[in-house]
Order: C-alpha cells, then sequence, then structure tokens
C-alpha cells in the first residue's frame, strides 16, 4: 500500500501552482468525440481519472494521444461506433458517463453502463436521460446499461430539478451538434461548464450562458477541431489555500483566478486568513488566529461540496463551534471518522455536521475515504502533532497530481512511500535469499 507520511509543518511559504482542472479535462475529452477532427487539451494533468477516461474513449474508437510531460492530450475521433457498454471501469467512474451526450449525437445512439453509486451518495442519472428525452431520444435501461437511441434528435426546452453539473454538461453536447435550439434552465454554470463551453465555441459551436442559471444551445452541422487550455483547479487551490490556513502559512498560488474561489476566500476571511489578487494568482496568508465559521454547500456560486472536507479540516482547529450543511450529496462526511481518530470533535447528523475545535490534533494512522476526505486529511495532518500515515492515497491521486511535491515546495514535511519500491525491495531481497517478512519502508522523494 502506498502511504502519504506527513508530520507536523508550517508555516508554509513559497510559491505553489495549480494544475488543469480535472472536472474542466474529462467533459472536454469527451467533447473531442463530437468532431472527426483533432483537437488538442493543453493542460491536462496526469491523474489517474484521466487515464481511466482515455482508455474509454480509446475504445470508442477515437484515436487518443497523450503526453504527460507537456500534459497535451490529442483527440482524434475519425471512428467511434466501438462498443463501450461492457466497460467495467465506466461502472466505477461516473465522469465516463459524459462520453453519451456527444456519442448519441454523432452516432445516432450510444449504450454505456449505468455508473454505479459511490460512497458519498447514490449518484442517479435520471437528470442526464431526462435531457437526452427532451431532445427526443429514446431511452432503455435493462442489464446494467442505459441505452439512448435517436437517429433524429431535434432541439429541445430542459428543465433541470437540480442544477446537475453532469447533467448540463452531457445536454450541452449532445444538443451542439442535434439541430435547432436546445435551451437548459436551472442548468449548472461551475467555472469548469464555462471552459467546455468555451473550448465547444472554439469548435464552431454556439453555446451561451444567458444568466440565471439558462444555456441556450443552437446546433450546428458539425463542429471542427481545435486547440484548447485548460483552466486551473479551483479545488486543487481551494486546497492549498486550506494547508495556509492550518499552518498559519503565508503562499502564493500561481494562476488561481479569484472570480472561480470567491466563497473559499470569503470563508478563509471569516476565520482570520487574507486572500490578496495578484497579477500571478491569489496571496492567501494569516492574519490572526483560527476562528469558527459556517459552511453550506451549494452549486457555484455558493460554497462548493468538492471543498467541504477541506475546509472542515480548517474548523477542527478554529476556536468555537463550526457547522456544516452539505446540501448538493448525501453522505458527504467521509472524513469525519478518520479526523475523528486525530483527535477532532466532530459530530455528524444526516447533512449537517458541527465541529467543536480542539486545541491540538494528533497524528494517527488514517485512510483516505475518498478523494477530497483523503485530501482532508493530509491537510489536517499538516496541523496534527507527531506523524500522520496516511493509506488508499490513490483515492488522493484521482484528483492531484503530485500534491506531495508541490506541498513539499512550499515547507510541508510530506513523504509518499511507494508500493512499487516496497514491492521490488521485497523482491530485491528475497533474490538475495534473505526471507523478508516486512517490507521495509522505502521514501522516494
Ligand atoms: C460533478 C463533479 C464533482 C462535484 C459535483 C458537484 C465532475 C467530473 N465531477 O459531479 O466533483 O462534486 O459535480 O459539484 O465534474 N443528480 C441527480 N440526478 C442526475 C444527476 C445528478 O439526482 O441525473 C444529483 C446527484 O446525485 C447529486 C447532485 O445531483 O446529489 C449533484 O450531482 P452532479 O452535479 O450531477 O455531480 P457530478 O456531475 O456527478
Amino acid at each position: 500500500m502506498s502511504l502519504f507520511v506527513v508530520k507536523k509543518s508550517g508555516p508554509l511559504n513559497g510559491e505553489i501552482s495549480l494544475s488543469g482542472a480535472k472536472n474542466a479535462v474529462l467533459p472536454e475529452l469527451c467533447a473531442g468525440l463530437l468532431t472527426e477532427e483533432e483537437c488538442v487539451i493543453k493542460g491536462v494533468p496526469p491523474l489517474n481519472d484521466v487515464f481511466v477516461l482515455i482508455d474509454i474513449l480509446r475504445k470508442t474508437g477515437a484515436d487518443v494521444k497523450y503526453d504527460e510531460i507537456s500534459q497535451e492530450a490529442r483527440i482524434k475521433a475519425a471512428y467511434t461506433g466501438g462498443d463501450v457498454s461492457n466497460e467495467h471501469e465506466a461502472v466505477k467512474m461516473r465522469a465516463s458517463f459524459l462520453i453519451m451526450g456527444p456519442l448519441l449525437a454523432r452516432n445516432g445512439s450510444a449504450r454505456l453502463p449505468l455508473p454505479g453509486g459511490c460512497p458519498i451518495g447514490s449518484r442517479p442519472v435520471d437528470l442526464h436521460l431526462k435531457g437526452f428525452e427532451s431532445l427526443g431520444a429514446k431511452i432503455k435501461q435493462e442489464h446494467g446499461t442505459a441505452e439512448a437511441k435517436g437517429a433524429k434528435l431535434k432541439g429541445g426546452y430542459i428543465y433541470l430539478d437540480f442544477p446537475s453539473v453532469g447533467a448540463t454538461e452531457n445536454i450541452i453536447m449532445a444538443a451542439s451538434i442535434t439541430e435547432g435550439v436546445t435551451v437548459i434552465e436551472n442548468a449548472a454554470v461551475e467555472p469548469e461548464i464555462m471552459d467546455l463551453i468555451n473550448f465547444l465555441n472554439k469548435m464552431g459551436a454556439s453555446v451561451f450562458c444567458l444568466g440565471n442559471g439558462t444555456i441556450k444551445i443552437t446546433g450546428v452541422k458539425r463542429l471542427h477541431g481545435t486547440e484548447h487550455t485548460v483552466i486551473p483547479d479551483r479545488i486543487e487551490a481551494g486546497t492549498f489555500m486550506a494547508a495556509a490556513a492550518v499552518t498559519s502559512g503565508d503562499i502564493i498560488i500561481k494562476n488561481a483566478v479569484y472570480g472561480h474561489i470567491k466563497p473559499a476566500a470569503a470563508k478563509l476571511a471569516e476565520c482570520g486568513m487574507t486572500v490578496d489578487e495578484l497579477e500571478e494568482g491569489l496571496r492567501v496568508y494569516s492574519t490572526g488566529k483560527r476562528k469558527a465559521f459556517n459552511i453550506k454547500t451549494m452549486p457555484f456560486p455558493g460554497f462548493p461540496t468538492d471543498m467541504q472536507a477541506i475546509f472542515m479540516s480548517i474548523m477542527t482547529i478554529a476556536k468555537g463551534t463550526s457547522i456544516v450543511t452539505e446540501t448538493v450529496f448525501e453522505n458527504r462526511f467521509l472524513q469525519a471518522g478518520e479526523l475523528k481518530r486525530m483527535g477532532a470533535d466532530i459530530k455528524t447528523e444526516g447533512r449537517v455536521a458541527v465541529v467543536e475545535g480542539v486545541k491540538k490534533l494528533t497524528g494517527s494512522h488514517v485512510n483516505a475515504p475518498d478523494l477530497r476526505a483523503g485530501a482532508a486529511l493530509i491537510i489536517s495532518a499538516l496541523a496534527a502533532e507527531g506523524q500522520t500515515e496516511i493509506g488508499d492515497i490513490y483515492h488522493i491521486e484521482r484528483g492531484y497530481s503530485r500534491i506531495d511535491e508541490k506541498l513539499r515546495a512550499i515547507g510541508a514535511d510530506i513523504k509518499k512511500i511507494e508500493e512499487e519500491t516496497e514491492e521490488r525491495d521485497k523482491k530485491d531481497r528475497n533474490d538475495l535469499g534473505n526471507t523478508v517478512s516486512i517490507p521495509e519502508k522505502k521514501e522516494t522523494e
């Protein structure tokens, strides 16, 4: 098992850069299926989610090249007729359902495994499917798959019961090459969706955000290839902001966009941090002791659910009582149990968590329960006395590229202990005739 080993650190100090936004890259890779011409996407971070999606895109028949060094992906989808209805990875990775809209519009039909539930909630895809129905597609769900058929789709009117990010993206993509005008009301308007819209419009689409959650798409006959650089990852920015907060640090987050992280900046101001907008990004620094604050997660421009766990880590050591209300997912306090192992005082009931700030956290062995809950454990570990060992870090690496290296560069004491290294060392020792029952952990820096 690979681990992050983190010791109490700080105050963090220095400059840190953001990767391209995972949640923008994933739909944009899918949008590459909408044209036969080559699309080039720059700033694609080398994340496990990206690798899994690229594999699935290749199964559709698209030619996808990815260069980890230049972080550039090239998609040329001359053919998209490959069968992906049995892709097990697609069941595990919900974002892969975003190929449904492009495949339906491009091929006249699409059949995909229904994504499974996940620890944070049941996560249905009914809104995606309702959207396709409004474009005239016939939907069939059987044997764990969803099929959408519609050789002659037509623009339609869609009201989303909830501003779902994925449903909004899937419908926009399908409608972009569907004849007629499509209007989505109560659409999600996250910055990643705006970036997808920019990308599609560069491909020749006609998508406009009319304000008040209304998006209008005028279908065009075909899209063409283009080049696009993805926006910086605002959730990664929030993670580094929280790292500065728990260590009373002073950091510059290069290329962070203030407009994308306003709710997080507002909460930091409430808890005794200052966020200054600079030409090169944001300066985040401590201007006092951490004070309790409350969070209610909401669709953008509300406080993002993806930063909820990370900001709960700040609350655990802030003076006073903080309250978190999670309105987006039904079970997104998976971090609480692990934080309690580190000495945090958290009570959860349904969608509400009450966090009583404690004087100190203590290092423990904890496991990342999911991506953002895992990131929260890193943040808390930076403030915890002694050493914290974080297991199951594959969850964290689904969404963060080189988080240990980046944090180390601003003074964090964090090391990654690699599974492969352990296994190789064990094998080497066995090859030399040594019997080793417990592999010695090797640190990689
Ligand atoms: C995206 C993000 C994820 C983020 C979430 C909310 C990507 C790849 N992932 O996920 O990091 O946490 O937005 O900001 O961009 N819902 C339905 N029916 C549907 C679709 C959604 O009931 O058809 C519900 C979900 O169960 C959930 C809520 O709507 O409770 C929000 O989900 P949604 O916005 O769709 O999230 P994702 O697109 O899956």
